[in-house]
């Protein structure tokens, strides 16, 4: 994993860690007043964050241009914003941290919708992992090597 995608992951276990650890916080303290703070980093930071690097992952050319970056930069700044925003909203001290967060999250789910919307991969997503073979056999890319030759010779019929 590299580029956009490897900062989505990146952003989405960093957000993982800091999610959970404010759940158990929640859980030990049993003030479960700030949740719903707890519960956007971990859906908008972990699991959105997620699923955007394991997209850019398997379709490498949807990552290309402009949109990733911005659609990146959107969804950093929306969790920098929503984060802090609920609490303060929560706490009745300012909606603004929170609004200004939520038109910025929307922001980034439009340009990842064009960022789709343009894709139009031409090969299977499985197809660059049959390249395997020719890399060294070691670690999980050498055992993914072995299982994708082992199953283009059963495919094969026997001469
Ligand atoms: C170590 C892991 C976690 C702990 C200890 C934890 C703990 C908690 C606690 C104590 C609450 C408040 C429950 C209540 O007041 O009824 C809560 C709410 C919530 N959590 Fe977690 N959580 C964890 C991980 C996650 C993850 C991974 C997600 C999402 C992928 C998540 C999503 C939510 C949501 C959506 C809520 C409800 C927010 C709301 O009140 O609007 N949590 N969690
Ligand atoms: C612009 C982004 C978003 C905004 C402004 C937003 C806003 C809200 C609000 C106001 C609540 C009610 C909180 C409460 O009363 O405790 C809520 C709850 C929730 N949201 Fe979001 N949300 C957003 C994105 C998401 C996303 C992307 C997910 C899932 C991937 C999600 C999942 C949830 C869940 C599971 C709850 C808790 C429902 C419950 O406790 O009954 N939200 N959200």
């Amino acid at each position: 994993m590299k580029g956009i995608a490897r900062w989505f992951m990146l952003a989405a276990v960093a957000s993982a860690v800091g999610g959970m650890v404010w759940g158990i916080q929640m859980s030990a303290s049993q003030d479960h007043l700030l949740s719903p703070a707890h519960g956007h980093l971990n859906l908008l930071g972990w699991v959105s964050c997620a699923i955007y690097a394991l997209y850019y992952h398997l379709l490498p050319e949807a990552a290309e241009g402009a949109l990733p970056r911005w659609h990146l930069g959107c969804a950093l700044l929306a969790l920098v914003l929503l984060v802090p925003g609920i609490p303060l909203a929560i706490q009745e001290r300012t909606e603004v941290l929170a609004q200004a967060g939520s038109a910025v999250a929307l922001l980034s789910i439009l340009i990842f919708a064009s960022v789709v919307l343009r894709s139009r991969p031409k090969k299977a997503v499985f197809v660059p992992a049959l390249k395997l073979r020719d890399r060294p056999r070691t670690g999980v890319q050498g055992r993914s090597a072995v299982t994708f030759r082992s199953l283009r010779r059963r495919q094969t019929p026997a001469a």
